[in-house]
């Protein structure tokens, strides 16, 4: 009896040192889409770049992911992205211009985008195959660690921000965690959906990408933030095309759920899409 109770006392504690300290480096952030919903803003300058009051859209992006302690931003692009790239980069004629006319807000405000010590990777998805291909393409970068995905286009403002509250919950727990909202049972066919065991501290036993409402197994869905153990790399490697023709995400999750847990987060905050 007492070695049991042992046993069982120290159980949780071994999962969590385990967990304790892991920090999750990298955030991919999947930038490669033209953009075709928003023309004819988006035909000569990438989405992520429209502003939303005095910042492009992928800043709030890269803010998010540093503030969770991403130190590895990687960028899967594609044709007429080069203004991300621009962005990130150091500006250093730019930088003289405002030291030697006092601007010294305007240049803190360019100058620590990227802090020092966060480092960006940028990398070519060559064919626009999918969301999936895109994360995958993202392997080299990222290697054998947990990372972030981060979807721009969802901007949510939450304190702390919503990676930051997934990376507190892996924490606690590990495994894979995906950010979800409740959405109105009419709008399934625009998200990914998921069935949760609540018994099972939110594990994720179903994900389906885009069902009809009377196909959904409940009116969860994902949003942009995905919090994902490494396996998902080899799930996407034989991931077929799935919904619209494209290599899925969501169909890389639904194999890792045999697998691994993966469970759902309801974040703290309000999405803006
Ligand atoms: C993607 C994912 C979908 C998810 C959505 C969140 O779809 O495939 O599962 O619910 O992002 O914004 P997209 O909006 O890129 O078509």
């Amino acid at each position: 009896m007492i070695p049991h109770v042992g046993f069982a006392m120290m159980r949780p504690t071994l999962l969590r040192e385990h967990h304790v300290g892991q920090r999750v480096k990298a955030a991919v952030f999947p930038v490669a889409g033209r953009g075709t919903r928003f023309l004819p803003a988006t035909k000569a300058s990438p989405k992520e770049m429209l502003p939303i009051v005095d910042k492009p859209l992928i800043q709030y992006a890269v803010e998010e992911a540093i503030a969770a302690g991403a130190t590895k931003l990687v960028f899967v692009t594609g044709a007429s992205k080069r203004a991300i790239e621009d962005h990130f980069d150091t500006d250093a004629e730019l930088e003289r211009a405002l030291t030697e006319s006092g601007k010294h807000d305007l240049l803190a405000s360019i100058r620590n985008i990227v802090p020092p010590g966060v480092a960006c990777v940028y990398i070519r998805q060559g064919e626009p195959l999918g969301l999936g291909h895109a994360v995958l393409c993202a392997r080299p970068a990222v290697g054998n660690e947990p990372f972030f995905v981060h979807l721009a286009d969802d901007l949510i403002a939450g304190d702390p921000g919503c990676l930051a509250q997934m990376a507190d919950e892996y924490a606690d727990h590990g495994g894979s965690i995906i950010a979800v909202e409740t959405v109105p049972p009419e709008n399934t066919s625009s998200y990914g959906i998921v069935a949760v065991d609540e018994s099972d501290g939110g594990r994720i036993t179903k994900i389906v990408e885009k069902p009809k409402p009377e196909d959904a197994p409940s009116n969860s869905a994902v949003v942009g933030r995905y919090l994902l153990a490494p396996e998902i790399f080899d799930k996407l490697e034989n991931t077929g095309r799935g919904a619209g023709g494209e290599i899925q995400l969501t169909d890389g999750i639904a194999d890792l759920l045999n697998d691994s847990p993966v469970y759902a987060y309801s974040f703290n905050g309000v999405r803006y899409d």
